[in-house]
C-alpha cells in the first residue's frame, strides 16, 4: 500500500468508526455488529502502526488504550476545581435562595437544576477542537494527567464538531454506568474475585489504572456540565450546556431552568424517585444561578461558589428486625452470609434479605439475631445492613457465631490467610458447588448451551445423571426425555445444544472450566499464549506469569487446579467427548522472513506495542517466541519494568538484549 492510499484509508476508517461510536454511545443505536466494528478498528490500528505519521492524536484507535503510564504527571488547574456546599432540607434551600437574592440586589435571576452525578470530577482540555489533556480533580488545585485513560471513554469526543473555541476546558463527572458496574461485579463473582463496593470508587480506581487498555474495558462514561476559557461567547450556564452538546459532548438531558425556589423544589421532588431510572448513580441535585454575570457578582467562599449549592437526597434506609442469618455456598465454595429480615418497604420495593459479605462484616456490625437493624439501598441492587439500633437491643440476644461447617455438606470450612471469605473445601462433593460448576459451564459466555438451564441441571443432578460438565456429553435421549417437563422436541433440542457446544472455541471452554480467577479475558490470554490445554497443564509457575496479565494469584490457582487428578480426568473426558481443547490458529500473514530461525523472549512493558502485538510481529517476520531464557535463545526484547533476574540470566548466558527500537530496526 502506498503512503497516499494508507492516508486515505485511515481517514475513511476513522470517519466510519467515529460515526458508529457516536451512534452507539450517544444515540443508543448499533448500526454494525460488535465483530464488524472490531474488524474496522483492528484494520485502523494495523495501518497506523505501519504508517505512524498518520496516527493522529484524535484517532478512535486510542479508545482501546494500550499506553502504560508508570506515574501520572501532576498538572495545575487553570482555575481551582471547587466543591459545593451541601444542604439536606427545604429550609436550607430557602436560605440559599435568600442569600442569592440579597447578593444580587433587585435583579431578577433564574436557576438551572441538574442531577448531582455520583462519579469522579474530570477536567478535559481541547485545543483546536482536539482533546489534548484529561486531568483528575486531585486536591482541587492540582490533579493527575490521565489523558490516555480519558481517551478510552467512548462518549468523550477526541475531535469536536461544528464551531468550537480555539482553546477551552470542559468539566464534568466521569462515572461507571450502573449496568456496567453490575456486570463487572457479576464477572468478578463468577471467578471467585471479591466484588467492588460501589460504582463511584470503581470509576475512580479505573481512571487511575496504569494500563489504558484495562481502563478501556471498564466502559466508563462522562457527563459534562461546565466550560471554562476566554472569549467563549456564552452568557449563561444553560447556553454552556447546549454548546457542549452541540460540539459532541455527552450532556445529561435532565437539566432544567427554574425561575423560583418552588420550581426548584418541584424538580427535587420529581427526581427523587425518577433518578433510579437513570443509567448512573446520583446522590442529589445541583442548583446553579444561570447567568455568568450574576455568578461573578456572587463570587466564592474559600471552598465553594456562592452561586451554586447541592441538595443531597437522604440515602434510603429503613429499620427492620433481623430474623436469622443464613449462608449461601457459591460455585467456588465461597460462603456468603445473608441477613433474613422482616419484610420492609425500601425505595419502592419490599426487602426481605440483605447481603452481609463475610464474617468480618458481621463482627464489625456486632450483629445479633433479633436485633433491629438499618438497611440501606444505595445505587447497588442488593440492599445492605448498615447498622444496629443498639437502644432497641434486649439483653438475651447473643453475638452471632459464624458457622464452622458447610451448611450444605457439613464439611469443616477453611479461611485462607489474608482472605475475609470462608470456603467449603469439599469441591467434589458439595451439591451447590457441583451444580454451580455445571451452570457456569453451560452459560452463554462459556459453552453457550441455552437449551439447558438451572432447573434442568437441578433435575439431572437429583437423578444422579450429571455430576460434572463432562457427564453432559454422556446424556442419552432417554436420560433427558424422562425429566419432568421434557417432550420429544425439547429433548432433541437439549441434545442438539450439547452437541453444538463441541464447536465452541477453546478460550470459552477454558473459561467454562471454572478455574478460580480465570475469567473470560484471562482465558483468552492463556489460550492465545499456550494454544492448547496440555501446554497449560504442563506450564510452570514462571511460564504462567510470563504471560501478560497473568500474575501470582492466577498462576497459583491454575497450578492448584491441575494438580488435582479429578480435574485432570475431567479434562480428559471432555477431550474424548470432542470438546475443543486447542485454539484454531488464524492464518498469520507472513510479512517477511528476516527473523527466520531466530528465537525471542519478550519481557516488560513497551511504548508502542502490547506484548501480544510484538509477538505477532515476530511471527509475521518468521521468528519464534519462546517462554523462557536459555543459552539457545537469540534475543531478549526488553521493555520497561523488566525483572532484574531476567536481565541477569540473559547476560550470564550471553543472550543478546535488545530494546524496542532495536527490534523495530531489525524488521524495517
Ligand atoms: S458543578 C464549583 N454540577 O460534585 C463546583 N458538580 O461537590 C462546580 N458533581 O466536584 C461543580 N454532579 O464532582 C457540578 N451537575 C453537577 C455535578 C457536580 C456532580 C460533583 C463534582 C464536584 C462535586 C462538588
Amino acid at each position: 500500500m502506498t503512503k497516499d492510499q494508507a492516508q486515505l484509508e485511515i481517514a475513511e476508517l476513522t470517519k466510519k468508526i467515529n460515526h458508529y461510536n457516536e451512534q452507539y454511545y450517544m444515540n443508543d443505536k448499533s448500526e454494525v455488529s460488535d465483530y464488524e466494528f472490531d474488524m474496522l478498528l483492528n484494520k485502523l490500528i494495523a495501518l497506523e502502526k505501519d504508517f505512524p505519521e498518520f496516527n493522529y492524536p484524535d484517532s478512535p484507535s486510542h479508545r482501546v488504550g494500550g499506553t502504560v503510564t508508570k506515574e501520572f504527571n501532576t498538572v495545575f488547574h487553570k482555575t481551582p476545581m471547587l466543591s459545593l456546599g451541601n444542604t439536606y432540607s427545604k429550609e436550607d434551600l430557602e436560605d440559599f435562595d435568600k442569600r442569592v437574592a440579597k447578593g444580587l440586589g433587585d435583579e431578577p435571576y433564574e436557576y438551572v437544576c441538574e442531577l448531582k452525578f455520583d462519579g469522579v470530577a474530570l477536567s478535559v482540555t481541547y485545543e483546536n477542537g482536539v482533546l489534548t489533556r484529561g486531568v483528575t480533580r486531585g486536591d482541587g488545585t492540582k490533579g493527575d494527567d490521565i489523558t490516555f485513560n480519558v481517551k478510552t471513554i467512548r462518549s468523550m469526543p477526541l475531535k469536536l464538531k461544528g464551531d468550537f473555541p480555539e482553546e477551552f476546558e470542559a468539566r464534568g463527572e466521569a462515572f461507571m454506568p450502573k449496568k456496567v458496574f453490575a456486570a463487572l461485579n457479576e464477572e468478578r463473582a463468577a471467578v471467585g474475585e471479591e466484588t467492588y463496593a460501589n460504582a463511584r470508587n470503581t470509576a475512580s480506581g479505573s481512571l487511575k489504572m496504569q494500563d489504558s487498555a484495562a481502563v478501556a474495558k471498564r466502559k466508563l462514561d462522562c457527563f459534562l456540565y461546565a466550560m471554562n476559557g476566554d472569549n467563549l461567547n456564552i452568557d449563561t450556564h444553560a447556553e454552556a450546556i447546549a454548546k457542549l452538546q452541540e460540539m459532541g459532548f455527552n450532556v445529561s438531558p435532565t437539566y432544567r431552568k427554574c425561575k423560583t425556589i418552588d420550581e426548584v423544589l418541584a424538580y427535587i421532588q420529581e427526581w427523587d424517585t425518577k433518578r433510579q431510572e437513570l443509567p448512573l448513580e446520583t446522590d442529589g441535585i445541583v442548583i446553579k444561578v444561570n447567568s455568568f454575570a450574576q455568578q461573578e457578582k456572587l463570587g466564592f467562599t474559600a471552598k465553594s461558589p456562592r452561586w451554586a449549592i447541592a441538595y443531597k437526597y437522604k440515602a434510603e434506609n429503613a429499620a427492620t428486625r433481623l430474623k436469622d442469618i443464613t449462608y449461601q455456598v457459591g460455585r467456588t465454595g465461597a460462603i456468603t452470609p445473608v441477613a433474613e429480615l422482616d419484610p420492609v418497604q425500601l425505595a419502592g420495593t419490599t426487602v426481605k434479605r440483605a447481603s452481609l459479605h463475610n464474617a468480618n462484616e458481621i463482627q464489625r456490625l456486632d450483629l445479633r439475631v433479633g436485633d433491629m437493624v438499618f438497611v440501606e439501598k444505595g445505587g447497588e441492587i442488593i440492599p445492605k445492613v448498615t447498622g444496629v439500633e443498639l437502644t432497641a437491643r434486649t439483653p438475651e440476644l447473643t453475638p452471632v457465631e459464624y458457622i464452622k461447617n458447610c451448611p450444605e455438606c457439613g464439611t469443616e470450612l477453611i479461611r485462607l490467610e489474608g482472605e475475609a471469605v470462608h470456603y467449603c473445601p469439599n469441591s467434589q462433593g458439595c451439591p451447590p458447588q457441583i451444580k454451580g460448576r455445571i451452570e457456569h459451564f453451560i452459560q452463554r459466555k462459556a459453552m453457550d448451551i441455552d437449551s439447558l438451564g438451572e432447573r434442568t441441571i437441578n433435575l439431572l443432578y437429583e437423578k444422579d445423571l450429571v455430576k460434572s460438565p463432562a457427564d453432559l456429553y454422556d446424556l442419552t435421549y432417554d436420560d433427558i426425555f424422562q425429566l419432568e417437563g421434557f417432550k420429544d422436541l425439547s429433548t432433541k433440542n437439549a441434545l442438539k445444544g450439547i452437541e453444538a457446544s463441541k464447536e465452541v472455541p477453546f478460550e470459552s471452554v477454558l473459561f467454562g472450566l471454572g478455574i478460580r480467577y480465570v475469567g473470560k479475558t484471562v482465558a483468552e490470554k492463556l489460550a492465545a499464549h499456550f494454544k492448547n490445554i496440555d501446554n497449560i497443564i504442563k506450564a510452570s509457575y514462571d511460564e504462567l506469569i510470563s504471560v501478560p496479565e497473568i500474575g501470582d494469584r492466577i498462576a497459583s490457582s491454575l497450578l492448584a487446579h491441575f494438580e488435582n487428578d479429578e480435574n485432570k480426568e475431567e479434562i480428559e473426558r471432555l477431550k474424548q467427548a470432542g470438546v475443543q481443547m486447542e485454539i484454531i490458529e488464524k492464518e498469520s500473514t507472513s510479512v517477511s522472513d528476516v527473523l527466520n530461525g531466530k528465537t525471542f523472549v519478550i519481557s516488560g512493558v513497551f511504548a508502542n506495542y502490547e506484548r501480544d502485538e510484538l509477538k505477532e510481529l515476530i511471527q509475521q517476520h518468521g521468528g519464534k517466541v519462546v517462554g523462557s531464557i536459555s543459552g539457545k535463545l537469540n534475543y531478549l526484547v526488553a521493555g520497561d519494568k523488566m525483572g532484574p533476574a531476567k536481565k541477569e540470566k540473559a547476560e550470564k548466558l550471553g543472550v543478546q538484549i535488545i530494546s524496542e527500537d532495536e527490534f523495530d530496526a531489525m524488521i524495517k
